[in-house]
């Protein structure tokens, strides 16, 4: 492996082992490590880590690390680290259940930021000093750089600031990834900032490696082990639905001339609503499409393969474990038709707003008036967090959320007279769609916001609820702006308490 995939003799002189690499990060050492929705996370050293951690803390010794990443990663990384209780502060986006069960027990600190905000806030310095990279990368070419793996996140970043490297280069990565990349060298720090170059999302403004200062690089590991991601449920009769109305509506734009015929470049969430609205395209009638999005998931994967879609621009390619093997297959076909950028490209809100995206993302709850919530269980526990759904929502062409009514088998409704938690306000909110139907809230004030968002939207067992609080509320506050009845916002709440904690228990019990 060391003469294929690291060609730099100075850098292949610091191969060793990964408990060797992970004796170099020290307790309270901020580390940034790769990793972007379960792609491109190095995969040896934080097991190695999480070994040391429970070693030493067994041994009644302090050792807790900040873990920075690109977003979610996986169980070997911040589940191994997370079980270890090693995480001193996680940052900026998770969606592990150990991780979530110590952030929701106040054992990790959790900041939860917009994606394309990451990089730039560690250039300002905001987050403190930057000890450690821990980056996977497909292979180290003969002049030192490097050849990134199926995710770029904040990468770029991390190998910039750090003020040691350590590289794991992993052998299961396919070589062919090389030159799918566009590394962004030109973001200046304000006031010398510049516009980015990007005028389409197939645009290359950059090149295809990164730099790497070799005297930072302290260890390099080799590894062979696949990103792990888990399979999407196959669409049910509720994401369909969702799709279905998305789809319509899109015709619907298009029919007015307010989209091209081949839309325009789409953003697609996280989750198996965002998987089925894709699946639902490569059954409707749109052609030469295009993506500008965060994360590349099967459904888009499928729509490149059977022509719908000319071009997607992501940071990561999230790929199911059969959706991963299609990718390695057929590379040659994804080469020339995906690219993978740094987050604070595939996420800037310049370049979001220039492109005229068209943003689908999934909530957790959204409000009468259009509040959306993504983040939060009963306004206080986290699930995973913002990610990039801000960066795409606020400066979208169109921004689309969409979830199923009611969550919990029918024991929650998903619309509700107050948000818990709010994310997206009504003013980066235009269309909520349920299996119920879509409400377009474009040019509505907040009245007709919500006459539209109960009628279309709720579950028909929680209209009625629905409709009566906002007519009390329009009685008891005759002519307000946002009606609302304050003392009894969120008493919907105690009516599912016992219903979302029997699931729950029953779920933990099975
Ligand atoms: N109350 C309680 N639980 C709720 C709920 C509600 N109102 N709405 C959803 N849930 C629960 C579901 O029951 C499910 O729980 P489970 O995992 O125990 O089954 C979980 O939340 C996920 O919901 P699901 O309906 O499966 O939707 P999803 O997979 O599409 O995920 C989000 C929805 C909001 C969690 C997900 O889209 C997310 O994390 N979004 C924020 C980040 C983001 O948008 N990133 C994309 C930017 S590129």
């Amino acid at each position: 492996m060391s003469e294929s995939r690291i060609r730099n003799a100075a850098l292949r002189s610091k191969i060793m082992s990964a408990d060797q690499a992970a004796a170099l990060i020290l307790d309270g050492a901020h580390v940034g490590m790769s990793g972007f929705t379960g792609a491109g996370y190095p995969k040896a050293v934080p097991a190695a880590l999480a070994a040391r951690m429970n070693a030493k803390h067994a041994a009644g010794e302090h050792f807790k690390i900040g873990v920075w990443t690109g977003a979610s990663t996986a169980p070997e990384l911040d589940g191994a680290l997370a079980k270890a209780d090693g995480i001193e502060l996680r940052m900026p986006y998770q969606s592990d259940p150990n991780c979530r069960k110590r952030i929701n027990a106040g054992e990790l600190d959790y900041i939860d930021i917009h994606l394309s905000h990451v990089a730039q806030y560690v250039w300002f310095g905001f987050f403190g000093k930057l000890d450690v990279a821990v980056v996977e990368v497909a292979g180290i070419r003969e002049d030192g750089r490097l050849i990134p793996s199926s995710s770029v996140g904040n990468n770029k970043t991390w190998l910039d600031q750090a003020d040691k490297i350590i590289l794991e280069v992993n052998r299961w990565q396919n070589p062919a990834l090389e030159g799918m990349h566009d590394i962004y060298y030109g973001t200046d720090l304000p006031p010398h900032r510049r516009p980015i170059p990007l005028i389409t999302a197939h645009d290359r403004i950059g090149q295809p490696y990164f730099f790497c200062d070799p005297d930072k690089v302290i260890a390099v590991i080799e590894t062979d082990a696949p990103d792990r991601n888990t399979a999407f449920s196959p669409p049910d009769l509720v994401s369909r639905a969702i799709a279905g109305n998305i789809l319509d509506f899109l015709e619907h734009e298009v029919k007015k001339g307010r989209l091209p015929p081949e839309l325009l470049p789409l953003q697609s969430g996280v989750g198996n609503v965002a998987n089925a609205v894709m699946d639902g395209l490569q059954h409707g009638p749109f052609e030469g499409l295009s993506s500008f999005t965060e994360v590349l998931q099967d459904g888009m994967l499928n729509l490149i393969k059977s022509g719908k879609m000319e071009f997607a621009s992501a940071t990561a390619l999230s790929l199911s474990p059969e959706a991963a093997e299609e990718f390695n297959r057929d590379v040659a076909l994804y080469r020339k038709k995906v690219i993978l950028r740094p987050q604070e490209i595939s996420n800037h809100p310049e370049l979001i707003r220039r492109l005229g995206v068209i943003a689908m993302n999934g909530l957790i709850e959204a409000d009468i008036y259009g509040n959306v919530n993504s983040t939060h269980i009963r306004g206080t526990s986290i699930m995973n967090g913002i990610g990039g759904s801000g960066d795409f929502a606020r400066n979208a062409y169109l921004s689309i959320f969409m979830t199923p009514s009611t969550a919990k088998n029918g024991a929650i409704s998903c619309i509700v007279p107050m948000v818990t938690h709010v994310d997206h306000t009504e003013h980066d909110v235009q269309v909520i769609v349920t299996e119920q139907g879509l409400a377009d809230l474009r040019g509505l004030p907040p009245r007709r916001r919500a006459q539209e968002i109960i009628a279309r939207c709720a579950h028909p067992d929680y209209r009625p609820a629905l409709e009566d609080y906002f007519a009390r509320a329009l009685r008891e506050s005759p002519g307000r702006h946002t009606p609302h009845l304050m003392n009894e916002a969120f008493s919907f709440l105690d009516a599912w308490k016992a219903a979302e904690t029997r699931i729950n228990s029953a779920r933990a019990a099975e």
